[in-house]
């Protein structure tokens, strides 16, 4: 009896030893066949920013054995999403110089988690020559969302619809109030009496009733970037209902926020609903940067997009990314707009 049991015994341990034996060679394999490419920014230590991509290798054959590949786990894919998401920015800015001095005021439409605005952010405090601490004395970034999110430090955010035309008012009496703000610091610093302050508050509500939305441009963003889609993964505030909520509805309804039959079709309806955003919060001579998430290459209707930017836009250039997957003809597609020939523009007149 006990023969029979140090035998199954010692058949076991064989056994275990082979598989491990399997899996080691298959581990150094899997990790050979794995390509890292990191591109690192750094600027005076102040901030790093680290985009890097990474491939895993999905399933190898070591021998007759078929090693299973390695399932990325949800950090992997919330890390891979916002890497890539940094990556695209780059790549866009260094191709058409978004980030410019000329440019101080940024909108980022669709922000949330905030890849866009911290690389923004980064690359204003670079052309400037400022340091992270002094970003808010000469530069301004808000973050729009439908989501509750937090964006980087020193960037502030909105909560609200884009379809909604009291969003818009909300983000043009936003930058309004910058400005005023903006004037006011350059004006003196900031007083140390009570009387001097409510004095200052006073001729800002003026300042601001002056500033109605037809009046020269000096308050609008001179760069507006757009990524309105599907939120990537939800990466915080799991036991708070005022995140997870909205994760939730987004996920279980496939219609939300589908308005128009097709799924590909609502990302030409949001970046419809941006353009005429821009319209009207844009500055003269400012940059849009549109991406739409998924679209049918040979739509119609993308042409008919590209005509609409072309009326407010001097010049719009297509962009699609290197690395972006086409599948049966949908891929993910940029309009890089720059330079808005008028400071307001009546939606009306450009569909
Ligand atoms: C792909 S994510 C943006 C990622 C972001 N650019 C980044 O790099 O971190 C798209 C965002 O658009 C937002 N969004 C989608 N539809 C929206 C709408 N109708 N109004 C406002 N935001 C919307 C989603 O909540 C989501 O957070």
């Amino acid at each position: 009896m006990k023969n029979l049991q140090q035998k199954k015994f010692e058949k076991n341990v064989q056994r275990a030893r082979t598989a491990n034996a399997c899996a080691n060679q298959a581990r150094s394999r899997v990790s050979q066949l794995s390509t890292s490419v990191h591109l690192s920014i750094y600027q005076r230590g102040a901030m790093k920013v680290r985009i890097f991509v990474r491939h895993y290798a999905r399933g190898t054959v070591v021998g007759d054995i078929k090693v299973p590949g390695k399932k990325p786990t949800r950090a992997d894919r919330i890390n891979r999403s916002n890497m890539a998401s940094h990556a695209k920015l780059y790549h866009l800015d260094n191709q058409f110089k978004l980030f410019n001095p000329s440019i101080n005021t940024v909108l980022d439409v669709g922000f949330v988690p905030g890849n866009w605005s911290q690389f923004a952010k980064f690359r204003l405090c670079q052309v400037h020559g400022l340091e992270e601490s002094q970003f808010s004395s000469k530069c301004h970034i808000l973050g729009f969302d439908m989501l509750f999110g937090q964006g980087p430090f020193g960037v502030s955010t909105m909560q609200g619809d884009i379809y909604s035309n009291s969003s818009h008012i909300g983000i043009q009496n936003h930058f309004r109030e910058q400005y005023v703000q903006r004037l006011q610091r350059n004006k003196s610093a900031e007083p140390e009496a009570y009387f001097a302050k409510e004095q200052q508050q006073v001729e800002l509500v003026s300042e601001l009733q002056k500033l109605n939305i037809n009046s020269d441009s000096d308050w609008k963003p001179q760069l507006m970037m757009s990524d309105l889609a599907a939120p990537f993964l939800q990466d915080r505030g799991f036991f708070n209902n005022t995140q997870t909520r909205p994760y939730m509805r987004t996920g279980a309804h496939a219609n939300l926020g589908r308005p128009s039959k097709g799924d590909l079709k609502s990302y030409l309806d949001l970046a419809d609903a941006a353009l005429v955003l821009a319209c009207s919060t844009l500055a003269k001579k400012g940059s849009l940067l549109l991406r739409l998430a998924k679209v049918f290459d040979n739509d119609p209707e993308l042409a008919l997009l590209h005509q609409r930017l072309g009326r407010v836009f001097k010049q719009v250039t297509p962009w699609a990314s290197e690395s972006a997957v086409r599948q049966h003809n949908i891929q993910e597609r940029f309009f890089v707009c720059q330079g808005k020939l008028n400071d307001t523009v009546e939606p009306k007149t450009i569909w």
